[in-house]
This record gives C-alpha cells, sequence and structure tokens, in this order.
C-alpha cells in the first residue's frame, strides 16, 4: 500500500508553489494523494498576513482531526507562516501535529517524514532561518505536462510597512543565484512550460542583498530570463513601487515574453497614510510610474492590493484611495480591512478605525473596483488574443471540450475546442467574444469550433 497524504494551502503564490514542491516531492518518493479522510499524511501550509490566522489553524486543524478520526496513524504537518510564528507550541495543544515546518524548513520535509512514519513517537519543528536562500532540489514527475511553473528567486522581505508581518515570519531577504534561477527555469521549459512566474515577497529587490553576489539586478535577471529558449510568458509577484527601477520599466518595453499586466501593491492612496505605512513612496510616484510604464508599453494594465482603514485613516484620505484607483483604472485588485497583527509598528498605532467603519469602506472600494472591472472586461469583447490553454474544465458540452486558459493579461479564459483537439500547454489565437463577471468567453480564432 502506498503512503497517502493530503495538502490544504492557505495564503500567497508563494505558499501554493511550496505545497506544489512539497507534494511533487512526496509523489516522486511513493506517496499517493488522498481525500482528506484517507490520508496518513496532512500538510497544512499556512498564512498569517490577516485576520485570525491563529484561529484558522486551529480550526482547519479540528477539521482534520474529525476527518481522520478512525485513522489513529494519521499526523499533520504544519508549515508555513504560522508555523513560522507558533514553533513548538503547537505541540502542546494537537497532538496529531508531529511536525513544525517554519519558512525555511520545508526542504526538510521529506526526510522528516519517513522518519516520523518510521518512529511514531517522534515530533520534528524546523523553524530556523537559513543564512542564505534555501536551495531544495528541483523536483519534477516524470511525464508531467503543465503549462506554468512558478520559480522562487528570493526569500524574505527587507521592508517595514507598519502593518506587515511578513519580514518576521519570512525573515530578511535572500536572493537566489542567478545561475540557479536560470538552471530551474531551463528544466520547467524542457517539460514543456510555456510560462514561468518569479516569486519573491519583493521580487524586484533581487540582487539588492548581496546574498547572490554580484549578480544582474532584477531587471538583468529578467532579460536572462526571457532569453530562454521556449519561453512565451514572464510574470512576476510581488514587486514593490520603491524598487521599479528605470531599467524595469524599460524591460517592459523591450521583452516581448514580458506580459503587459503588472500587479503594483498601492495599499493607500493618501500621502500621509502611506507615509504612516512607511511604504517610502507618495501618490505622485506611484502615479509617475504608471506613467511611464504606459508609455514604455501602450497595452499595460494593472492590478493592486489596497488595505482601508489603516489606522488614523480619515474619510478624505479614503476618498483619495477612491480617486488614485479610479484614475489608474485597475484591471482588478484585492481589498483588505487593515487587521493588527502581533508585534508590528501598526499595532502600537492611536487611532484604530471601528470595524463597521472600516466594512463600510472596504464595501465602497469594492464597488468602484467592481465596475471598473466590468467596464474593462466588457471593452475587451470582440479583441483578437492568444490563450495558453493550462486545462480542460470538467464540464464538457455538445459544443465540444470545454478549456481553460489565460491571455496576456492573466485573465481566465473559457473557449470550447472539438473534442481530443486542445493540449495544454498550447498558445492559441482567439477572438474574445463575451464578458463574465471575473473572466471572458472566446471563440478561436482560425474557426474552430463555436
Ligand atoms: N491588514 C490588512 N491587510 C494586510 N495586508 C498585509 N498586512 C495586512 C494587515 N495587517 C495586505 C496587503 C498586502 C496583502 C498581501 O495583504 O495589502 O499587499
Ligand atoms: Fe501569508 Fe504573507 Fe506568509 Fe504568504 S508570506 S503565507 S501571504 S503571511
Amino acid at each position: 500500500m502506498h503512503p497517502t497524504f493530503h495538502v490544504i494551502t492557505f495564503g500567497c503564490q508563494m505558499n501554493v508553489s511550496d505545497s506544489d514542491w512539497l507534494a511533487r516531492t512526496l509523489i516522486r518518493r511513493g506517496f499517493v494523494r488522498s481525500a482528506l479522510e484517507e490520508a496518513e499524511l496532512v500538510v497544512l501550509n499556512s498564512c498569517s498576513v490577516r485576520e485570525k490566522p491563529e484561529q484558522k489553524v486551529y480550526s482547519a486543524l479540528g477539521r482534520i482531526a474529525r476527518a481522520t478520526r478512525h485513522n489513529a496513524q494519521t499526523f499533520v504537518a504544519l508549515a508555513g507562516c504560522v508555523a513560522q510564528q507558533i514553533g513548538e507550541r503547537i505541540f502542546d495543544s494537537f497532538p496529531q501535529v508531529r511536525l513544525v515546518l517554519g519558512s525555511d524548513g520545508l526542504g526538510f520535509a521529506p526526510d522528516a517524514i519517513e522518519r516520523l512514519r518510521a518512529e511514531p513517537n517522534l515530533r520534528l519543528c524546523f523553524t530556523d532561518f537559513s543564512d542564505s536562500f534555501a536551495e531544495r532540489p528541483l523536483e519534477i514527475i516524470p511525464g508531467s505536462r503543465q503549462a506554468t511553473a512558478f520559480v522562487s528567486i528570493m526569500q524574505g522581505c527587507g521592508n517595514c510597512c507598519a502593518y506587515c508581518i511578513v519580514p518576521a515570519t519570512r525573515g530578511r531577504p535572500r536572493s537566489r543565484s542567478a545561475e540557479a534561477v536560470l538552471v530551474e527555469c531551463r528544466v520547467w521549459l524542457e517539460t514543456g512550460v510555456k510560462e514561468i512566474t518569479l516569486l519573491g515577497q519583493n521580487v524586484n529587490a533581487f540582487g539588492q542583498d548581496g546574498a547572490a553576489g554580484d549578480g544582474p539586478g532584477f531587471a538583468g535577471l529578467l532579460r536572462r530570463v526571457a532569453a530562454l529558449p521556449g519561453l512565451a510568458r514572464l510574470r512576476f509577484v510581488t514587486p514593490h513601487p520603491k524598487d521599479v527601477s528605470p531599467q524595469l520599466i524599460r524591460a517592459f518595453g523591450e521583452l516581448e515574453q514580458l506580459c503587459p499586466r503588472l500587479h503594483l501593491p498601492l495599499q493607500a492612496g493618501s500621502d500621509r497614510v502611506l507615509a504612516r505605512m512607511g511604504r517610502k513612496y507618495d501618490r505622485a510616484h506611484y502615479l509617475k510610474l504608471i506613467r511611464l510604464l504606459r508609455a514604455a508599453r501602450p497595452d499595460m494594465v494593472f492590478s493592486t492590493d489596497i488595505i482601508v482603514g489603516f489606522p488614523g485613516e480619515s474619510e478624505e484620505d479614503f476618498r483619495d484611495t477612491l480617486g488614485i484607483v479610479e484614475e489608474v483604472n485597475f484591471m482588478s485588485s484585492f481589498s483588505f480591512c487593515y487587521s493588527d497583527r502581533p508585534g508590528t509598528a501598526a499595532e502600537r498605532m492611536p487611532d484604530k478605525l471601528d470595524a463597521q467603519l472600516k466594512l463600510e469602506r472596504l464595501a465602497r472600494l469594492q464597488a468602484l473596483q467592481e465596475r471598473l472591472s466590468i467596464v474593462w472586461l466588457q471593452g475587451r469583447v470582440g479583441d483578437e488574443s492568444v490563450l495558453l490553454l493550462e486545462g480542460a474544465s470538467r464540464k464538457a458540452a455538445s459544443r465540444g471540450e470545454a478549456w481553460q486558459g489565460r491571455d496576456p493579461y492573466g485573465v481566465p479564459v473559457n473557449t470550447f475546442l472539438p473534442v481530443g483537439s486542445g493540449s495544454s500547454g498550447v498558445l492559441m489565437p482567439v477572438r474574445i467574444t463575451e464578458a463574465k463577471k471575473h473572466s471572458l468567453l472566446a471563440v478561436s480564432a482560425d474557426g474552430g469550433l463555436a
């Protein structure tokens, strides 16, 4: 019998990418993925960026215990940012948790899991930070065909945004060597991957920490990755506006593989709030970046993250946020009510806003964004575009096989193809026919089915 595992992931793309790595590693070691109820090993990859993250972990652990109660040997590996913060304290209250993997500890997981299976009374905790980027063997399942891949280029974050827990949970910034990044990208491309997303908490600070020696800097790295044979699309998350360099702006104009979509966290539109947040840019600088990027690449579109109700935020400050959202015309945004994080500077600030007021402002912002997003999506109808096919969706209809892909802006696009004619990783010219709330419909531009 093969051992079984189940993975539950909260949080950012970094966590999604870490969970994927662990799953691939376990599969290569003979494990098989299963439903939660059947799992011998449950990996819970946690996030602590907002709102009661510990409670979320505790309730997930409760759910896991109930689902697996018939299976005495089931154990849990708690990974990610909450694991980094709680550490081995979790062992006191949750007997099922036998492995704690902090931010730099994931690489120890495969061997640790094998030891834990052999020694039922053992518990292990890895929460030390490593001095340099914690390299892990690249695990690829032979014969796997995926269209897209994530590649980490740095760990940690060296900024001190007043609201943010990440520098505490992910440690100081450590860039990976450009050579290691290029080797990993090359291996993915050889398997048929067409799109690579470079990942980091502050991705465009790559190389600034000196950990990777005299590397090429972020824009230089983009150039080297874009030049790799087989790469059709290059993306990255998450950049910080203060580290958007002239070289990076130029790269958007020059590298055709670099997709014309940038997720650039704004956080607030008022200079007073931005200063209190410690963001190190103001409204005018952000707008200037948008202008320069659009000048370099006229079809460029933007998405963002926004926090409403930061301590001391006035109605006027909030209107500045609404104003800049409208001015930039974001295609989409993630917005959140400010939430206190332990040990951060904002936690100690006066003038906290009442929960009701924060929710009201969030609703106003989200209504505005919804309007902008719908108009933007509807404006795409009739456009010619190119989809990178990712997978066939479950519902196959009489019109053919339903496929999902993404356009260069990262928008999910659905299309019907003759049964058996689609394949993930194929770039397909299409014409957009309809806008849904968060996605588009398209038909094959060379007159395929429906
Ligand atoms: N409260 C609310 N939102 C937060 N974010 C980060 N910290 C907090 C906090 N304390 C948001 C930011 C960030 C996104 C990942 O989460 O907008 O960009
Ligand atoms: Fe969550 Fe931030 Fe940690 Fe990602 S880095 S898991 S978003 S707290």
